[in-house]
């Protein structure tokens, strides 16, 4: 894969006029994009199709938890839209990734489509020990994470979203033939904003990520083309 193939830009925006101007003004430079909870909300179903329409990839990522069957339903909703890439939580159990996976097969099958690769998210990095205790999931926290990548692909999903800490761990356990995609991405000269554990666009891929997901450094930057190619040199290793 080129490089330009494997920088998603999250479009954290509240409209779809918002979201247009800035796929339009990156669409040159990059070639995937990454719709939330916000913009999906904000705009609804049809953003998906808007935003390809420049040309480019969406990655949804609305993280679906819930019983297997209302999963499954969402999951075959969400394939009609063809994106490239979605995801689910894998807290949600094997069972509902599982049924998932299968379902989402059948219906790209049945619409002859492209399968959307479907990632699962392990535990949220916004949770720390503390947090986590809280809720019950003792232990250390890596443990848990690559215990819930492995579920996630005996279950037939197509990788997981990881922290630039777990990356090179889940890399090691799960093989080549698994995707990573990471966020908490940073660049030397951006700032971290909210991210904590951060890493470099380099250490990233090095660390064996497939894609990674980059908002506010390019989308708040003032020339948002310019550092998006910036991030694009910066991920040549
Ligand atoms: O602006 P920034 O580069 O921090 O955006 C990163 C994107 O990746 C956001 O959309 C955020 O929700 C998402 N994300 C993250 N950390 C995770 C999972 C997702 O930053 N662990």
């Amino acid at each position: 894969m080129n490089v330009i193939d494997r920088l998603i830009v999250a479009l954290d925006v509240d409209s779809e006029d918002k979201a247009i101007a800035m796929a339009e003004r990156l669409k040159s430079d990059v070639k995937f994009f990454k719709i939330g909870l916000e913009l999906f909300s904000s705009c609804g179903p049809q953003i998906v199709g808007r935003i390809k329409e420049t040309g480019c990839g969406v990655f949804l990522d609305l993280k679906f938890h819930d019983i297997p069957t209302t999963v499954v339903k969402a999951a075959v909703a969400v394939t009609k839209l063809e994106p490239l890439i979605f995801n689910l939580h894998a807290l949600g159990g094997y069972d509902m990734m599982r049924r998932a996976a299968e379902a989402v097969a059948d219906e790209a099958a049945r619409l002859k489509i492209v399968k959307p690769k479907i990632l699962a998210v392990t535990i949220l990095t916004s949770l720390d020990e503390k947090a986590l205790k809280e809720i019950g999931v003792g232990g250390n926290s890596k443990e848990a994470v690559l215990r819930l990548a492995g579920l996630a692909k005996k279950a037939g999903l197509d990788g997981v979203v990881a922290s630039p800490a777990e990356t090179k761990a889940i890399r090691e356990k799960m093989g080549g033939d698994f995707l990573i995609v990471t966020p908490g991405v940073r660049p030397e000269w951006a700032v971290a904003n909210d991210q904590k554990r951060i890493a470099t666009p380099k250490a990233a891929i090095r660390d064996g990520a497939d894609y990674i997901v980059i908002g506010r450094p390019i989308t708040e930057s003032k020339n948002p083309a310019e550092a998006a190619r910036a991030i694009l040199k910066e991920m040549e290793i």
